[in-house]
């Protein structure tokens, strides 16, 4: 594996996320405000080519999966392109995209024909009620469409997304595991992240082991899978369900001591943590005329500064340090 993809904790970054835009069609309550984001002017996002350059240099290194983020990665013109650019690259595994699922009914044949083999769609409510409070937009119909759509069109498992919030959602946790009854889904309970300016409060943080105990209620029964070393979530079924439901544990238990993640943001940035600040300007470097060698260095050097983990979990549990909690600097591209 590629020492300039190996930190000096032994960690080999083999999966690659690239936020194809800071734009959503959505303004979730918890990542924008109603007036939506800043935008980077488009002259300085990266290119359709600039991505596919720059993942090719990745995928040399040893990147084997890239994961297409945002904002909605689904909102960008040319995300059907992009992954049928990223499809020619020899030794890439996996091209899987995280979307809010609201153009995935239209875009996901086209999709799926370009080379797109994994979906992690989001949905905290099976309540359109609810669903439109905490999106401040209507389209619980079509999501709902997209992620059965997802299954028709042979993704095993289609991963639900999950942001578990006390006072809103807690109480259907039960219900998102029935519904995995009949459906090859993986619903992943996630523990609610505090970043820039969300009102995150550590009340409305239900943690993995809250939430296991009331499922674990209903079902007794309830079977623990293996999973991935450096997978961000911990797996269980219910015996005789088709689907599964899993839990990230950001906040209660990190995964940083497994993690294998580097990002790039739509203006180019390199991130070698979700928590972090960018490290370095690849659009920058890229546009200045920099040589392979040259790009594979200034990575290199990036990934080489990544931090053993992001804080102190007692920290971030601490009722006390909220407030520089709140000034976490975790952008809203993923
Ligand atoms: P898979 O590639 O299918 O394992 O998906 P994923 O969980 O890595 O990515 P996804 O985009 O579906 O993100 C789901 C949740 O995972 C997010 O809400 C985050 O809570 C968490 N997550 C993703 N990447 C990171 C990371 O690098 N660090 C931390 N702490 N959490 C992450
Ligand atoms: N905490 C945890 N997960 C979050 N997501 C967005 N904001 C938060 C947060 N504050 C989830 C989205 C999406 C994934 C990329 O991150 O719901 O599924
Ligand atoms: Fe890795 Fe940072 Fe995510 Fe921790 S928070 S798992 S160090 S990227």
């Amino acid at each position: 594996f590629s020492a300039f993809l190996t930190d000096s904790f032994g960690r080999q970054h083999n999966y690659l996320r690239i936020s194809l835009t800071e734009k959503c069609n959505l303004r979730c309550q918890y990542c924008m405000p109603e007036e939506g984001v800043q935008l980077t002017p488009k002259s300085d996002l990266l290119t359709t080519q600039e991505i596919v350059t720059l993942a090719k240099l990745f995928v040399k290194e040893g990147v084997e999966k890239i994961r297409l983020t945002g904002g909605e990665p689904l909102i960008r013109p040319d995300v059907v392109d992009i992954v049928g650019q990223l499809r020619k690259l020899e030794g890439l595994k996996t091209i899987a995209v995280t979307t809010n699922g609201m153009n995935l009914t239209r875009l996901l044949p086209r999709l799926k024909e370009a080379g797109l083999n994994a979906i992690n769609i989001s949905l905290d409510t099976l309540v359109p009620a609810k669903f439109e409070f905490i999106v401040r937009r209507k389209g619980f119909h079509k999501v709902m469409e997209g992620i059965h759509k997802a299954t028709e069109l042979g993704y095993r498992p289609v991963k639900v997304n999950c942001v578990v919030m006390r006072g809103f959602n807690e109480d259907e946790l039960l219900g998102f595991v029935d519904f995995t009854k009949d459906l090859p889904l993986d619903v992943r309970f996630i523990e609610y992240m505090p970043f820039d300016g969300n009102k995150w409060n550590f009340k409305k943080m239900v943690s993995y082991k809250e939430m296991l105990d009331t499922i674990k209620q209903q079902w007794p029964e309830l079977e623990k899978l293996s999973c991935e070393a450096s997978s961000t979530a911990k797996s269980y079924k219910v015996p005789h369900f088709q689907g599964q439901i899993s839990f990230i544990t950001s906040m209660s238990e990190h995964f940083c001591g497994s993690c294998n993640r580097l990002r790039i943001t739509a203006d180019g940035n390199l991130k070698v943590c979700l928590f972090g600040n960018s490290e370095v300007s690849l659009r920058d470097h890229l546009r200045s005329g920099a040589s392979e060698e040259e790009l594979v260095q200034v990575i290199g050097a990036a990934v080489g500064r990544k931090k053993k983990q992001h804080a102190e979990p007692s920290l971030m549990l601490f009722p006390l340090c909220q407030d520089a909690l709140q000034n976490s600097p975790i952008s809203k591209q993923w």
